[in-house]
């Protein structure tokens, strides 16, 4: 197998993908990204930061020589053997992934190796449901290339675990990179690019595609039966006279069995990972191993009632206060980013408009986070542009922490509940 293993192809230049295209330009290889949107594209050889993530501008200048982007998947298949996939792939309502973003997106790619005998490494880097790559996918390149699994391409599945508003420094400081291979060559190309583009030394786990697959999810699904179980935990606290929800995580988190991450009583948990692996993996299990994932449930049935919750929380100072205007500071599903797939605030507006007399006033210190709150709720809401017109109302949510959200808790006449106690 000859592989050029300097140039890179990233199929999906979004959120994920440009980043992942960036930083390996920064750390030295020759990259050529593929999207269907133009915008990004322009965006990229211009060399501008197509989303917005902390150091993505800085670092896009910076590798400027060696990342370019393209719409034509010919031009990605003579370019490199090596090809990145992040594409889409949307929950299905059952929860599993679908895989159709990643079949058209390797489609061109994959006619191409059919008239072609240089071997191509597809490393499949989205989300994918366990099995898929052997049942689904493998199947795909070889019948629409008529060539054969491991003598004219390979698929790794090779994921590093990367928090929204932290992409850059997650792909270039992982604590660990996952690499599911079946072809000992492939994967040792993957690991030793891992290792030139980290900058630390992460825990570089090798296995079975269907074990990476499975421990993609399953990492994933534990940190929110973390957190379910810190906000069960929290929610109880609440109910107790005398009990310290703070205090209680912080000694459980001390002990290195547990450890503190993830063990913060708050909101519901949300974004565009942990509530979909988690349901993900209970249809995984029910259907492939015909066991009821009872932990992964009882974690979503958790978070779903966290939201009521605090519905339920709020409605009663409201009652009390005689009040009918409230405002939701923090809109995204976490800080630094304006992304609000599945976010808790989302999730609390819209139970909260069910009151058809409340005035909800919205604001986020990311504008963008506003305007896609915008395009949910549109006129239902007020938008507040800065953190004073956000702060009018008698009572105010805290639901991200933001530092600049403290100084809100010091205004006079107010009633503001802190969702994360700041
Ligand atoms: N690696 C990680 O740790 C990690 C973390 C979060 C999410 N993910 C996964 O990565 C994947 C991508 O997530 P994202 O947030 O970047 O999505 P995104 O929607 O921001 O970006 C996807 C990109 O793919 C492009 N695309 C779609 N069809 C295409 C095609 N046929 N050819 C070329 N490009 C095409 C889109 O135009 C878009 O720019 C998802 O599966 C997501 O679950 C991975």
């Amino acid at each position: 197998m000859k592989i050029n293993n300097k140039n890179i192809s990233v199929i999906g230049l979004g959120k994920l993908g440009s980043c992942f295209a960036a930083c390996f330009a920064y750390r030295g290889f020759n990259v050529l990204g593929l999207d269907i949107n133009q915008k990004i594209i322009n965006d990229i050889n211009n060399h501008k930061a197509p989303f917005l993530e902390p150091n993505f501008d800085e670092l896009i200048k910076k590798s400027k020589n060696k990342l370019k982007a393209t719409t034509n998947p010919k031009e990605i298949f003579d370019f490199s053997d090596i090809f990145f996939v992040i594409v889409p792939t949307p929950s299905k309502k059952d929860g599993s992934f679908s895989n159709e973003y990643i079949k058209r997106a390797i489609k061109p790619l994959v006619e191409e190796l059919k008239n072609n005998k240089k071997f191509k490494i597809f490393t499949i880097t989205s989300t994918v449901s366990p099995i898929s790559i052997q049942k689904e996918i493998i199947p795909f390149i070889e019948k629409n290339s008529s060539k054969k699994l491991n003598k004219d391409f390979t698929v790794i599945y090779n994921r590093t675990f990367i928090a929204i508003g932290d992409i850059i420094k997650g792909i270039l400081e992982p604590d660990l990179v996952l690499i599911g291979e079946n072809n000992k060559t492939a994967g040792d190309i993957i690991e030793n690019i891992w290792k030139k583009v980290c900058i630390n030394k992460p825990y570089i786990a090798r296995m079975s595609i269907v074990s990476a697959e499975i421990t993609k999810i399953a990492i994933n699904s534990y940190i929110t039966t973390k957190i379910s179980f810190a906000n069960m935990l929290g929610n109880i606290c609440e109910r107790i006279p005398g009990a310290e929800i703070d205090k209680i995580t912080s000694a459980m988190g001390a002990d290195k069995r547990i450890g503190k991450y993830y063990l913060k009583y708050g909101p519901a948990y949300g974004g565009t990972c942990f509530p979909r692996d988690n349901r993900a993996f209970s249809h995984f299990a029910k259907t492939k191993a015909k066991i009821d994932a009872l932990i992964p449930i009882s974690a979503h049935k958790i978070n779903e009632f966290q939201t009521k919750f605090q519905k339920e929380k709020i409605l009663k100072i409201i009652k009390e206060n005689k009040i009918n205007s409230l405002s939701i500071l923090g809109l995204a599903y976490k800080i630094k980013t304006y992304v609000i797939e599945e976010s808790a605030s989302i999730k609390l507006i819209d139970e909260l408009l069910k009151n058809k007399n409340l005035k909800i006033t919205a604001y986020d210190p990311i504008n963008l986070a506003i305007e896609e709150t915008r395009k949910v709720f549109g006129n239902k809401l007020n938008y507040a542009k800065n953190l004073n017109e956000a702060t009018q109302n008698k009572l105010i949510i805290l639901m991200l922490p933001y530092e600049e959200f403290k100084k809100v808790k010091k205004l006079k006449n107010k009633i503001v509940i802190d969702l994360w106690r700041m």
